[in-house]
């Protein structure tokens, strides 16, 4: 056998002998002629062999090939438009490394639980597959972003003190002595990190001991969350839509045959283009009343209302300057109207709900302790934080955005546990 390639570059092999490994996908025989399609996470190509040029071992070696047996196979090469792959191989010799019988996941409906508990096996799948790889373009364009505009990536901890957003569920964890938390966000160290840096961000799994069962919710979900010194709320929704266009953009650009598996339509994916249209809090109230929304000003909109407001846009929505009790303690009030603080969130189309959170940061030492303590929150734990306020404070602004419910709306998947490998919710904890 001649030294392997990845299946991806078999079309500079035409002609050629070749050796590729990798899974057999599917099996078919016609007649006196076998196939089996091949993958090796570069691709996939359609192996042939013709009974009556092979000797009858090969034959039946292939023709008993089983779903996603590993096997090593030589044989010439040839274009075949109409191939899956757009290759096809003649094999003249295989080898079994891994064989696999009674593989669990086979072509037909399964149900989504089953699915869950081979999600080991699951990822192999065309469908899984192509999330996996949208998931990983999505975040090297996060970093070529960021990384294009001088913003330097700073890690913030996992294990924290008990400090975070507040309102949501922490997971707690000993500590030798002391207890300690999952990191809700990353935020609170990332504004420490912009008083050094001054354009940061910080990209990583953050928990919520959330104990909702909503297509929207992970207990372990990953957040990219930039924080800029001396920006202000505008400049803050001016980098969530250049960050989101361009994000959408290199899906489109680069994941096409990805989102083709995944049937998603593109066209509403094409209209998503700067600047995204901007609502009050107050307007989006008054008009969410006026179409029979049952919702008094100072909550927060809940998923119906979110809905109703994004289908009345083409593009991503952003709602800025929620009522201060709604919102987490660290959002600077807004001098303009103090009940409220200058805050967003982006709203994605198609009813995906909220896929960023964002605020400028409240500078003022003592109405920052204000609220801390008008929130009960632990005073001890946010010392450190009130010194940023104590030594040079500075205007900055920030914002999380949710990577499973961003690739959620780009892949078109109403319910975000496909989106990450190993999904962590409520009762599911394995694999
Ligand atoms: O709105 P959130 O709670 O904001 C923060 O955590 C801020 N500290 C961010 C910041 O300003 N640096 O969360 C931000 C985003 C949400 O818009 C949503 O996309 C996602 O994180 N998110 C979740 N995604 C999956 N599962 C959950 N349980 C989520 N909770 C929030
Ligand atoms: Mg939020």
């Amino acid at each position: 056998m001649s030294s392997p390639c990845e299946i991806r570059d078999l079309g500079r092999h035409n002609g050629e002998e070749a050796t590729v490994r990798g899974w057999v996908q599917t099996t078919r025989t016609h007649g006196k002629v076998a196939f089996a399609v091949l993958r090796d996470g570069t691709g996939i190509v359609q192996c042939v062999i013709v009974k009556a040029e092979v000797v009858p071992e090969l034959w039946d070696q292939l023709a008993q090939l089983t779903t996603e047996t590993s096997v090593v196979v030589s044989g010439r090469v040839r274009a075949e438009p109409r191939a899956p792959g757009g290759s096809e191989l003649s094999v003249a010799q295989l080898r079994v490394l891994g064989p696999s019988h009674d593989y669990p996941i086979q072509p037909k409906e399964h149900g989504i639980d089953f699915l869950l508990d081979h999600r080991h096996l699951w990822l192999r799948s065309s469908q899984q597959r192509a999330i996996l790889r949208v998931r990983n373009e999505v975040e090297q364009a996060i970093f070529d972003f960021f990384y294009a505009r001088g913003f330097a990536r700073v890690d913030t901890p996992i294990l924290t003190g008990a400090i975070g957003e507040g309102g949501a569920g922490l997971f707690e964890v000993d500590y030798f002595e002391e207890r300690a938390y999952l990191a809700q966000t990353g935020q609170l160290y990332a504004e420490a990190a912009a008083a050094a840096l001054g354009k940061v961000y910080t990209f990583g799994p953050t928990f919520r001991a959330e104990k909702s069962k909503t297509r929207r919710h992970l207990t372990e979900f990953w957040m990219l969350e930039p924080e800029v010194a001396w920006a202000d709320s505008d400049d803050n929704m001016r980098l969530q839509e250049d960050l989101v266009a361009y994000l959408v953009e290199r899906a489109l650009d680069r994941c096409s045959d990805d989102l083709a598996v995944l049937e998603r339509d593109r066209a509403p994916l094409e209209r998503v283009k700067t600047p995204f249209p901007r609502l009050d809090y107050s307007d989006a109230i008054q008009r969410l009343r006026e179409n029979g929304h049952d919702i008094e000003w100072g909550h927060d909109l809940g998923a119906p209302d979110e809905t109703f407001i994004a289908e009345q846009y083409d593009r991503p929505v952003f709602v800025f300057n929620y009522p201060k009790q709604a919102k987490a303690f660290y959002m600077k009030e807004n001098p303009a109207d103090p009940r409220t603080v200058l805050c967003d969130d982006l709203l994605a189309p198609e009813g995906y709900g909220e896929i960023i959170g964002g605020s400028q940061r409240e500078d003022d030492h003592d109405k920052l302790l204000a609220r801390i303590r008008h929130e009960g929150l632990p005073e001890a734990s946010y010392r450190w934080y009130l010194d940023l306020r104590r030594y040079g404070t500075f205007p900055h602004s920030g914002f999380g955005l949710g990577l499973e419910r961003t690739l959620g709306w780009i892949c078109g998947r109403q319910h975000i546990r496909e989106m990450i490998a190993f999904p962590r919710m409520l009762n599911r904890l394995y694999p």
